[in-house]
């Protein structure tokens, strides 16, 4: 059709295209039209990227290569190199968190997806890294029109450690194997599978044992986080680790706050031995911005900037968000305290990068992705995965009766209340962008039925009770009340953890009287990142259903009416414990301890190690169908063979837990066929956790989550579900020298109900010659 057209059409729609992309990207070097420049070695794509990456460093004097360190790196004109602001973030959905991304002219907004906490009670990896791939190409179709980088500083991977804090909206929970799973496959979505080339560079932050932000007069800048060997292997790293090996990361941040003394980003333990020499990175390590300003000049760690600059370079920083590698780095050098091959080793992993991006191929229009532009934003597909998102993440955490779904034929009438009743932004949490729009939980349900709004309180903080009639009015009237309620970002937030888990306010007041007056069925819904103790909610035979919808996103709102209405059969569980209030009588959060201590009275931390009472459990989540488990086949034997160089014989070793180091891991998994059974009416989706619990030993978690798999499965009908689980990655436990070791003896699985007992054992096998 288009050679048809005459030629003035042709530069007709030309025209009409680039006025739609606004700002055309210039090439960030090499460009074509400079003759002085494009053909300069390092800008050759047929040459292999070290040598590109050494050819450019040969180019560069010591100024011009400090000057690289900084997220603001600047130009190097004479190479035809231009300025690059490195600080983009895509933690949901492209984000206007930092300098590197603006929105507005031809890219008013982009897909804002659920708060990550939301999304990774889907327990879908396949939905994570399709929302990864969906950000990517809205990220690219930006950086293509001048609006945005290619280097995201997401996700946010830290354990979600204690439930006040302020960010654990934005990780993927408490467990270490789904956060890691998390953080895999939204980096595999964000950077592409194109062998070594980037669509864009993601980044695991922040490393490690950050999950502190501003509690009890202590602050993330002045937190030194006393760790032990244990809970770093067996906690804090595993996600980090996850994402490094299994996700390929481009780029791990080190965090503010100090492990043991010495802060992350000056760490050479932590950057040098860990991420890049035992997890083999390939990428850059940043710094939290201005990590570096901060452990010399809050936590006085050096004594000169000169110091500090070395001290984080020899450690392994490749470079700092903020100004103060551009500032003391050349100083440094100069004083004999960094060699410049420790500058140009940082350099050249922050080079290969953008090569990798393809920042150093000329034109990025006729690059991959460079024909992305503002129609990829936003799109149906794209707002509709946002939809799919939020359904897949709500959790049903009670229904009395029960009282959900709602029929649109009985409960014609709705009183929908609440603070977060008609949330639009509340919904997107932090480090979100402007969406491409909303629909709040008061247009959602009207979708459903005739409503009636009553704010009830005038925003979550809900101080008095000067709105409450006319919310208990609208009760009396309705054939069903929806309550929607919970916190935002004036409760929990970036550097606010919260102080209990209770509603805010007067919350709980209004909740109680609006039902007091319901004529029908009480339904609460519950916004929020963290855990809120609603006990009294639970309790209460009058509520009927509780739902917790996180963060939903920017299409929360029908997500949540469609759950209410049961076009939508819940399916989410939570990825985080709901404790009571009381669980914080004797819990610093300053203290990073996981396992529970009887002897001073500290509980422990997450499903793993807390034993004590809970409102809801790690991995709750209710159906409007049942599904019931059998375990079809399973092994009950399974035989590890040893190493001979660690251990005599060919005796079986009983009662005792072998190093991970010293088994033939690779081919021994245990493999089970699960029969899922919908023994309910309805259509639905099962989510399917496998937990372990190791054999009893010194070291041992309550239990651990080893497998999880999601299955549709129509009413009535039954599914085989295959897991595989990996035998030293999974049933490993960490000692307290922080050593992963397998203990040998019964390991019992635990799928909802059903149980299985696997019996593990070692056989040592001969010397192996080596
Ligand atoms: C997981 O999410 C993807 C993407 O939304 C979806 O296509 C798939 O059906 C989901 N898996 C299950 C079992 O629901
Ligand atoms: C709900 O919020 C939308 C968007 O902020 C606003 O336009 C609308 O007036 C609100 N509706 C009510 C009933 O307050
Ligand atoms: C152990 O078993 C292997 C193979 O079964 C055999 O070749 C070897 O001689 C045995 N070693 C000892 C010390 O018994």
């Amino acid at each position: 059709m288009a050679k048809q057209l005459p030629q003035i059409m042709n530069i007709f729609f030309f025209l009409l295209l680039l006025g739609a992309f606004g700002e055309a990207r210039d090439p960030f070097a090499c460009d074509p039209k400079d003759a002085a420049t494009a053909n300069l070695p390092f800008c050759k794509v047929s040459m292999p990227i070290s040598d590109r990456v050494k050819d450019l460093l040969g180019r560069l004097t010591l100024q011009e290569k400090v000057r690289l360190l900084v997220n603001n790196a600047a130009a190097v004109p004479r190479l035809g190199i231009k300025g690059y602001e490195w600080w983009s973030e895509a933690l949901h959905g492209v984000s206007n968190v930092g300098p590197g991304t603006k929105f507005g002219g031809a890219f008013p907004g982009a897909t804002s997806f659920p708060q990550v906490i939301t999304t990774a009670a889907s327990f879908n990896a396949t939905l994570w890294e399709e929302i990864g791939r969906v950000v990517s190409d809205e990220a690219r179709a930006m950086y293509n029109g001048g609006a945005a980088g290619l280097t995201y500083w997401s996700p946010n991977v830290n354990i979600f450690r204690d439930p006040r804090w302020g960010r654990g909206q934005e990780t993927p929970g408490e467990d270490p194997v789904v956060a890691g799973t998390y953080a895999a496959s939204y980096v595999k979505g964000l950077q592409g599978t194109d062998g070594d080339r980037l669509k864009v560079a993601a980044c695991c932050k922040h490393f490690t044992a950050y999950d502190l932000d501003n509690w009890n007069g202590v602050d993330r800048f002045h937190f030194d986080a006393k760790v032990s060997k244990q809970d770093i292997e067996d906690t804090f790293n595993v996600p980090f680790r996850m994402c490094v090996t299994d996700g390929n990361v481009a780029s791990v941040m080190c965090s503010y706050n100090e492990v043991n003394g010495i802060p992350t980003c000056a760490d050479p333990n932590l950057l040098k031995n860990t991420i890049r020499g035992q997890w083999k990175l390939n990428g850059y390590i940043v710094s939290d911005c201005d990590s570096v300003g901060v452990f010399y000049n809050t936590q006085h760690y050096t004594s000169t900037p000169e110091e500090a600059a070395a001290d984080a370079i020899k450690a392994g920083l490749d470079l700092d968000c903020g100004p103060f590698l551009a500032q003391h780095s050349e100083d440094a050098v100069n004083r004999g305290l960094l060699n410049e091959n420790d500058v140009n080793n940082a350099l050249g992993n922050t080079l290969r990068v953008q090569i990798r991006l393809g920042m150093f191929d000329g034109e990025p229009s006729s690059q991959p992705f460079g024909n992305l532009g503002p129609n990829d934003v936003c799109t149906p597909a794209h707002q509709q995965l946002a939809l799919e998102a939020a359904r897949q993440g709500l959790v049903l955490l009670k229904n009395r009766g029960p009282s959900l779904p709602l029929s649109h034929l009985r409960h014609r009438t709705v009183a929908v209340i609440g603070p977060n009743s008609n949330a639009t932004v509340t919904m997107i949490g932090n480090y979100a962008g402007v969406a491409c729009g909303y629909t709040s939980p008061l247009q959602g349900i009207t979708n459903y039925a005739r409503t009636i709004h009553q704010m009830g309180c005038a925003d979550v903080a809900c101080k008095d009770d000067n709105l409450f009639s006319g919310a208990i009015d609208a009760a009396r009237q309705a054939d069903a009340t929806v309550l929607v309620m919970g916190l935002d970002q004036s409760i929990e937030a970036e550097f606010l953890d919260r102080t209990g888990l209770l509603l805010p306010g007067r919350q709980q007041d209004l909740i109680s009287k609006v039902t007091a007056a319901s004529r029908g069925p009480v339904i609460l819904v519950l916004m929020s990142g963290g855990p809120i103790d609603v006990s009294f909610a639970q309790n209460d035979p009058r509520i009927g259903a509780i739902v917790w919808a996180g963060y939903p996103g920017q299409a929360g709102g029908a997500a949540i009416a469609d759950v209410l209405y049961g076009t939508t059969n819940p399916e989410g569980k939570l990825p985080m414990t709901w404790y009571p209030q009381s669980y914080l009588s004797n819990l610093p959060m300053t203290d990073m301890a996981m396992r529970s201590s009887p002897n001073r009275n500290f509980p422990g931390r997450t499903y793993r190690f807390y034993k004590g009472p809970v409102l809801y459990p790690f991995g709750h989540g209710l159906s409007y169908t049942n599904f019931v488990h059998s375990i079809a086949s399973a092994p009950t034997v399974v035989t590890l063979t040893v190493d001979g160089r660690h251990h005599s014989g060919n005796e079986t070793i009983s009662g005792k837990a072998i190093k991970v180091n010293h088994a033939r891991c690779e081919k021994v998994s245990i493999g089970l066929q699960v029969d899922v059974k919908n023994a309910g009416s309805k259509d639905g989706t099962h989510t399917m956790l496998v937990f372990s619990r190791p054999p009893a030993g010194p070291w041992v978690p309550e239990k651990q989550l080893v497998a999880f798999s999601k299955v549709h499965v129509p009413a009535g009908g039954q599914q085989r579900v295959g897991i595989n689980i990996h035998v030293c990655k999974f049933l490993s436990i960490v000692d307290r020298s922080g050593v992963r070791r397998i203990p040998i003896g019964v390991h019992d699985l635990h799928i909802g109900n059903v149980k299985h007992s696997v019996s593990l054992e070692a056989k040592v096998l001969g010397v192996i010659k080596t």
